[in-house]
């Protein structure tokens, strides 16, 4: 009875190998396909910055935007359900973002502010059990490079100045 038993469990503990093996190489075949190009790569303050979705197939059923490190309803920006009168439906992380979405899953942020900085993420349902995801950094450049520029020539003029 024992000889069988063990044959099985190491054919089961093979099989989930293979199989988590090839969920690992689906995962990563999926998350490399999409890609979030920045435009322009280092906004500015009151800048608008277009996120560029590479890699979206041709047919989809909608995709999600989210700002933060967890993608759940508190961090969506907004649905966006192609071929509907009203595509664009607005998260609870929208607030008073103004944020275009395009059917071709990009996206166009209006005069960015610092404050808009963090992770970006989209996900893009293909169908019920797949869902294409990329994420990328943006950070919006506010006052403060600004104010270290002031600092180094008010030092600049203080030197010349106690130099006369
Ligand atoms: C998606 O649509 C936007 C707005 O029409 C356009 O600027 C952009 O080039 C498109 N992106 C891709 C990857 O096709």
């Amino acid at each position: 009875m024992e000889i069988p038993m063990g044959t099985q469990g190491c054919f089961s503990k093979s099989l989930l190998l293979s199989a988590s093996i090839l969920v690992l190489w689906m995962l990563q075949g999926s998350q490399a396909a999409l890609h979030i190009q920045k435009i322009p790569e280092q906004p500015q303050k009151n800048q608008d910055l277009l996120l560029l979705v590479q890699g979206v197939p041709d047919t989809f059923q909608d995709f999600n935007w989210y700002l933060g490190e967890e993608t759940y309803g508190g961090t969506r920006l907004f649905t966006y359900i192609p071929g509907i009168q009203r595509p664009q439906r607005d998260g609870s992380a929208m607030g008073q973002r103004d944020i275009v979405g395009f059917p071709n899953g990009s996206m166009l942020l209006r005069r960015a502010q610092p404050a808009d900085s963090g992770t970006y993420q989209v996900a893009v349902t293909i169908n019920s059990e797949w869902t294409m995801k990329a994420k990328t950094e943006v950070q919006v450049a506010g006052w403060r490079p600004q104010r270290s520029q002031n600092w180094a020539l008010l030092m600049m003029l203080v030197t010349t100045t106690s130099m006369k």
